[in-house]
């Protein structure tokens, strides 16, 4: 049998679990020099089902080390998604002379309803203690619905206090609290659907200028202003990112030097004869970007993961006949990286294709990107940037720059290198660089 984390498709770039099931990230948060990714987890079989909180923790967001289960179901029920907060000023009361405790807001699934419960911590998420009086909220007759989930919380400074973005039946509502134990309602914006995100980013990376980003599971979003109690869109709904993303969570409590808004998506790619199943995506940067449509979100991967790749080959100008040659030069299908700059001069769709899958696929008269209308910066340059990061079962694409990104399980999984081919008419790859990728895993 093969060693843990070295078996035959396992991710070797990106997280997965050792063993069971994994979706949602849940309560993802920068504590003391310490990334900690919680996420939803049945450690016992590979299908979704006893939903615990899972444990992994990072000093650089790519190398991971799980640990112990952090939540587990109990009398009220399973453990749904949800987030992790710092209670700096023990608004809660849980803090322990100069330690503050950790508190985690999730969802407590049981056949009649979902409700709103509270844990906490005092030594960095590794063991917890469910709160007496839980639960904290439950809105099922309010709503008429059992869709109430997904607690996502956040200090808001300027009027010192706590705010609960809550899924509730057709949208995102708002709580506020000053204790973290009482929850009042505040507000509600339809037309979203579980795992809330609600964040402040800097307009084009002006600290002067910043809006409010209103997110859901499928990765649309909102643009708008928040005065601590309700969103005010201001845009229409947009996405940035698609395939196999789902229900992705930024990093709170990042520290002053380096305010990035990262984010990491459950990547819902299946992991066949495996004793883990689905993975999670590399983690992004996200950015608030203008462009001739309006301010738009943008995802790249985090610099961090720079360290894991090596440049084999960087070529400009060349025909697909000899580009394709150059992939050859690969020394591995298994897992690598590509990015490729394709001039479309005389062709009206290109792209890359990978054992007969097109991992890259643009159609230049349509404006389609694999399939799904994407619109470049300039309509006229007749190019597309694509950076692609193959992990043995999963594909992951950022064109231009992160403007829009998609993600895919890779099927088959051959690694021929014939089978690694630019298509289109006569296009020009004006920008060519080949990258192997290292393990995470010891
Ligand atoms: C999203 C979701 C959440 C829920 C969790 C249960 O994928 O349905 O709304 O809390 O998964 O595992």
């Amino acid at each position: 049998q093969d060693s843990l984390y070295h078996e035959k498709n396992r991710p070797q770039f990106h997280y997965s679990t050792r063993r069971g099931w994994i979706n949602d990230p849940n309560g993802m948060i920068f504590y003391e020099g310490e990334y900690h990714l919680f996420y939803q987890h049945n450690p016992y079989e590979r299908e979704w089902e006893n939903m615990s909180w899972g444990h992994a923790v990072s000093n650089d967001m790519i190398h991971w080390e799980e640990l112990p289960t952090a939540l587990s179901p109990d009398s009220l029920g399973t453990m749904f998604s949800g987030s992790t907060v710092i209670d700096y000023t023990n608004t809660a009361g849980f803090n322990r002379g100069n330690v503050p405790a950790m508190l985690a807001f999730f969802t407590v699934d049981n056949p009649e309803k979902q409700v709103q419960c509270l844990a906490y911590s005092l030594d960095k998420g590794r063991t917890w203690t469910k709160y007496s009086k839980n639960p904290l909220i439950d809105s099922k007759a309010k709503w008429n619905s059992k869709d109430t989930r997904d607690p996502r919380v956040f200090w808001y400074q300027p009027g010192r206090h706590w705010v609960m973005v809550l899924n509730e039946r057709d949208g995102h509502s708002i709580y506020t609290s000053k204790n973290a134990k009482e929850w009042h309602f505040e507000s509600h914006v339809t037309g979203f659907w579980e795992c809330p995100d609600l964040f402040e980013l800097p307009v084009d990376g002006d600290k002067n200028r910043t809006k409010w980003v209103m997110y859901g599971a499928s990765t649309t979003y909102m643009i708008g202003s928040f005065d601590g109690k309700t969103f005010k869109p201001e845009s229409g709904k947009h996405s940035y990112t698609t395939g196999s993303i789902y229900a992705a969570q930024t990093f709170t409590n990042m520290p002053e030097s380096d305010p990035r808004r990262i984010q990491i998506g459950w990547g819902r790619i299946p992991q066949p004869g495996m004793p883990f199943n689905h993975m999670m995506l590399l983690p992004t940067e996200l950015r608030l970007r203008t462009t001739k449509n309006g301010l738009r979100l943008s995802s790249v991967p985090v610099r961090e993961t720079e360290q894991l790749f090596n440049r084999v080959g960087q070529w400009t100008s060349l025909p697909a006949a000899e580009a394709n040659d150059k992939l050859k030069s690969l020394p591995s299908l298994e897992r690598f990286r590509i990015k490729a700059t394709l001039k479309l001069s005389h062709a009206t769709s290109a792209g890359l294709s990978l054992f007969g899958q097109r991992i890259l696929d643009y159609d230049l008269n349509s404006n389609l990107v694999n399939g799904v209308f994407y619109s470049p910066e300039d309509m006229t340059s007749m190019e597309v940037t694509a950076d692609i990061y193959v992990d043995r079962t999963s594909v992951e694409v950022f064109i231009d720059n992160g403007a829009y990104s998609y993600s895919m399980e890779r099927k088959p999984i051959s690694t021929a290198k014939e089978s690694l081919q630019f298509w289109g008419n006569r296009i020009e790859v004006k920008n060519l660089e080949l990258f192997t990728a290292q393990s995470i895993w010891k």
